[in-house]
């Protein structure tokens, strides 16, 4: 497997610099939008284009490999499943409100999974020419260079990142205002930067303590979850429980002792399973 997973590493590099290049040169058009399960639930021709590009570079070279793609799903409406194959599961653009109004955390995210397991993460910011990456067991890397999560114990003095999220339904809205609310009495502050992939890669390097999220996807967080995790930070379900690749929730804190504070201090939300 060893073997293997290095040449799936090396093309993995290989698509993320192509997916980037793709969003770089479309960042700064105009761009043409449609919505999909809300009016703040977006896509572009960009999104669609980067997956399109990336899974045929892909199936060329693992003709045999599962996809798992976030606009093929919201295009074919398919109920997920995430089989022990080699899977190959991308978010083109992760933080497509940000690259719709230039903000530049956009991230091109991909991970794989063998055995329902991920086993390695790429998560590219084309516009800030970031490239974090990891390959379970052999630690994270942001451009080379290694990376470690903060180490705070203590909410009190922790950054906790965040996020809206796409949701608009009123229920879900204001349970999730009623935890940032209960976040920011607890905490340092709160910080949302738009993208799951960048808001664990950011946890990784320590520019912020934690992150949690309700109403995410497997392609929003594999990869990133991965980077996280290699660079010492836990991951959980928010409510304590294992991690549930399809749950549609995540926790990522920098220590297990943060983690729990976090948990013991929110609602959890029951988002339904993909
Ligand atoms: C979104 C981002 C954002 C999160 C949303 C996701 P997308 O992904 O990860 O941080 O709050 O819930 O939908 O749609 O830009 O790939």
């Amino acid at each position: 497997l060893d073997h293997q997973l290095k040449e799936y590493y090396t093309l993995a590099l290989e698509v993320a610099e192509k997916a980037g290049e793709v969003i770089r040169d479309a960042f700064n058009k105009e761009k043409m939008i449609d919505t999909k399960s809300c009016a703040a639930d977006l896509v572009t021709v960009t999104d669609q284009a980067v997956e399109k590009l990336v899974f045929s570079l892909i199936r060329e070279k693992y003709p045999t490999h599962k996809f798992i793609g976030e606009e093929t799903t919201a295009e074919t409406g398919e109920k997920l499943e995430l089989t022990d194959h080699p899977t190959w599961i991308i978010d083109p653009i992760d933080g497509t409100t940000n690259f719709v109004h230039r903000i530049p955390e956009v991230c091109f995210s991909l991970g794989v999974t063998v055995n329902k397991e991920v086993v390695l993460g790429v998560v590219y910011l084309p516009i800030l020419n970031q490239m974090y990456t990891s390959q379970r067991g052999q630690g994270a890397f942001l451009n080379g260079e290694k990376l470690t999560a903060s180490g705070q114990t203590d909410l009190k003095q922790a950054v906790v990142i965040c996020e809206g999220g796409s949701s608009r339904d009123a229920d879900i809205v204001e349970k999730k205002i009623a935890n940032i609310h209960r976040l920011v009495s607890a905490s340092h502050g709160i910080r949302s930067y738009g993208s799951a992939a960048a808001n664990l890669c950011r946890v990784a390097q320590g520019a912020g303590d934690a992150y949690v999220e309700y109403g995410i996807h497997i392609w929003d967080f594999i990869a990133g979850m991965l980077i996280a995790r290699e660079a010492g930070a836990v991951i959980m379900d928010p409510s304590g429980s294992a991690i549930d690749l399809m749950g549609r929730r995540v926790l990522a804190a920098s220590t297990q002792s943060l983690a729990s504070q976090i948990s013991s201090v929110l609602t959890h939300i029951d988002m339904g399973r993909d």
